[in-house]
């Protein structure tokens, strides 16, 4: 399979390099429904807001509202209180509105599927429920963010409007085929984390990147510019 490569280089330089960060320790001891809150808590507010300014956010929130149960019973001015500072208070509301659905209506039984938590919770889109979904539970489901789009777009050397739907449509698509099939919820946090600190927006490290070598911009680079690494110092192969 074409994305093995990618997709296998990616993974072993997650586990040798993944940033430790409260919400990737869940508990084995979880109920399916606790995990999924524990990880749809962090990925709502990961979504405008960045990991640093989350963390002690999502802290305070987990020991407050622990459970879909605790967060059911919270009154909306108790929410956007605690949430008061990372803006875009709609995300708070709808997390709310998730909670009172799963707590009432579903009985404390969370979707189970990426398909599944998109039709039945407010303000869970594909991205958010293909997080949950792999993350929490396993499944083989893609979820593509502003740095999936980037990093996949080099990758692929896609140029064009990468914010047409039918680019858009292509880099799901593709994400579909590369997500891990062992480790879909470590395969879709390697890409953030390689989008967050490998792949940036401005000046990429593509000398520490786990998948330069099978990067089309990188190597459209390395044959436009072959004298670079000399340049840069280091020694011809
Ligand atoms: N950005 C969005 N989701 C994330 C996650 N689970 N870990 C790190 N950064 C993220």
């Amino acid at each position: 399979e074409e994305g093995d490569n990618f997709t296998s280089s990616l993974l072993t330089w997650y586990h040798r390099n993944k940033r430790d960060l409260p919400w990737r320790s869940l508990s084995e001891n979880l109920s399916p429904t606790d995990r999924a809150y524990s990880v749809l808590v962090s990925e709502v507010m990961l979504q405008q807001t960045q990991v640093a300014t989350v963390i002690p956010y999502y802290t305070k929130w987990m020991a407050r509202w622990p459970t879909f149960h605790h967060l059911a019973q919270a009154s909306l001015n108790d929410v956007n209180e605690v949430w008061s500072g990372m803006g875009y208070y709609s995300r708070a509301r709808r997390l709310w509105e998730a909670a009172k659905k799963v707590d009432g209506e579903l009985n404390n039984q969370v979707p189970l599927t990426s398909t599944q938590l998109q039709e039945k919770l407010p303000g869970v889109g594909r991205y958010t429920a293909g997080a949950v979904a792999s993350i929490a539970f396993g499944e083989r489901a893609a979820a593509v963010d502003g740095n999936v789009i980037r990093v996949l777009s080099r990758v692929r050397c896609i140029g064009a409007d990468q914010t047409s739907k039918v680019v858009l449509d292509h880099i799901w698509k593709l994400s579909d085929q590369l997500v891990s099939t062992e480790e879909p919820g470590n395969y879709n946090q390697a890409m953030m984390d390689l989008g967050a600190t490998i792949c940036t927006p401005k000046k990429p490290s593509c000398n520490s990147c786990p998948v330069s070598q099978v990067c089309g911009a990188y190597q459209r680079v390395q044959l436009t510019n072959p004298l670079k690494e000399l340049q840069a110092g280091s020694k011809p192969d």
